[in-house]
């Protein structure tokens, strides 16, 4: 204690990029419907992953055509479901402007080694040159790259006449940002992010022409069971429909309708993006004024309003070496662990040292506005040494 902490504190001092804050009045109560010790594939379990994928579809507009599955091993999964399952069919695009889309360009060149592939990227910060999709290829992006807060603005740069599938990690942006369905062929997503669920599944989205895809090509290489979309060259349609490829847990499942269920009762999508945006205002007028921190996401449009990545610019900070720029973040952040105001805010371990405030939609603004002297109180202590 140093006498001088701010007045108010956070309620829910939880800004984590994932696991996400749970949404504003959550108890275990709302799990007291799990459906738990009966089997997935009964009748009652396959109403409830049906109900999941269902409210899905409703809440974030997903086109009618359209496949909602729900997959194993969270966003992870969907994503390399789609890549091992899709790609090799044509030459491949694959954007990267941080570390998650760096991981999926490593599946792409150096996992499924594609032949034709063109990786183009950009510094953290950045956006890489969107307009080089060639719209006979097959394009891997994500909507927003959690790890340095910068996201596509929008969908403008995707061909409507495309040949090539458009292949999305929106994981971050999802229930955030207002997806363009028609330029997206495959969508992935987790429930741990926007929604403040649990992790443990991902949700695949598949377009008509994605399907297509999947009934008219099959891959070079072995696919196991967890990522088999198809039976006998056709899609399984079970799969989208809640008969999942194995187990799921029905806890994690009760707590994804739960958090759909808040989701519908403030008033759907439009609802979510407003709370995101009042979040991401916040600290944009803090960032404003405060003198000794910015956004790493250099340009506006790109600035994500789910994981606000800050960097550092005050002088005695940017003269430091690497090592001891990581270090003070850490100090901050263990500052104000220790107050209890706020928890993991580091930044991602491979961005630039700085800090990253999750701001989705469960995450209330007051919280935010309690948090942003707080962010200075830190500063100030971890400055002085
Ligand atoms: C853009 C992006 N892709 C993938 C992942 C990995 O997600 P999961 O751990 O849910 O598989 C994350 C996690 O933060 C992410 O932000």
């Amino acid at each position: 204690m140093t006498g001088n902490e701010p007045a108010v504190r956070p309620a829910r001092p939880f800004f984590s990029s994932g696991p996400c804050a749970k949404r504003p009045g959550w108890t275990l109560d709302a799990l007291n419907a799990a459906l738990l010790g009966r089997s997935h594939r009964s009748k009652p379990g396959k109403a409830k992953l049906k109900d999941a994928i269902e409210r899905t579809k409703r809440l974030l507009g997903i086109p009618d055509g359209y496949r909602v599955g729900i997959v194993p091993a969270s966003d992870t999964g969907a994503v390399e479901m789609a890549l091992w399952s899709l790609l090799g069919a044509r030459p491949v695009d694959a954007f990267a402007w941080e570390s998650f889309g760096e991981d999926w360009v490593t599946d792409v060149i150096k996992q499924l080694k594609i032949k034709d592939a063109r990786v183009i990227k950009a510094a953290y910060g950045e956006l890489p040159d969107l307009t080089q999709a060639d719209p006979h290829h097959d394009i891997v992006f994500l909507w927003n790259g959690t790890t340095s807060g910068v996201r596509v603005p929008d969908g403008d740069w995707i061909s409507d006449t495309r040949e090539g599938l458009t292949i999305c990690d929106a994981t971050s942006a999802a229930f955030a940002m207002r997806l363009p369905w028609d330029k997206l062929d495959v969508v992935t997503f987790s429930w741990q992010k926007v929604l403040g669920g649990e992790a443990a599944h991902g949700m695949l989205v598949l377009s008509p022409r994605a399907v297509a895809r999947l009934e008219s090509y099959t891959p070079p290489w072995p696919l196991p069971k967890i990522f088999r979309l198809t039976k006998g060259g056709k899609l399984n349609e079970g799969i989208f429909e809640g008969e999942t490829i194995n187990t799921p847990s029905m806890v994690a499942l009760e707590d994804y309708r739960d958090a759909l269920i808040w989701a519908e009762s403030i008033g759907g999508l439009e609802a979510l993006l407003d709370r995101s945006n009042a979040n991401f205002n916040v600290i944009a007028r803090w960032v404003r004024e405060c003198g000794w921190a910015d956004f790493l996401a250099q340009e506006q449009g790109t600035r994500s309003n789910t994981s606000v990545c800050l960097k550092i610019v005050d002088p005695s900070f940017t003269s430091l070496d690497e090592d001891a720029r990581y270090a003070m973040v850490k100090k901050i952040e263990s500052l104000l662990d220790k107050e209890g105001v706020a928890f993991d805010i580091a930044g991602h371990r491979n961005a630039p040292a700085g800090l990253r405030i999750w701001c989705g939609a469960t995450v209330d603004k007051t919280d935010l506005e309690a948090l942003m002297p707080w962010l200075d109180w830190a500063w100030t202590q971890v400055r002085a040494g």
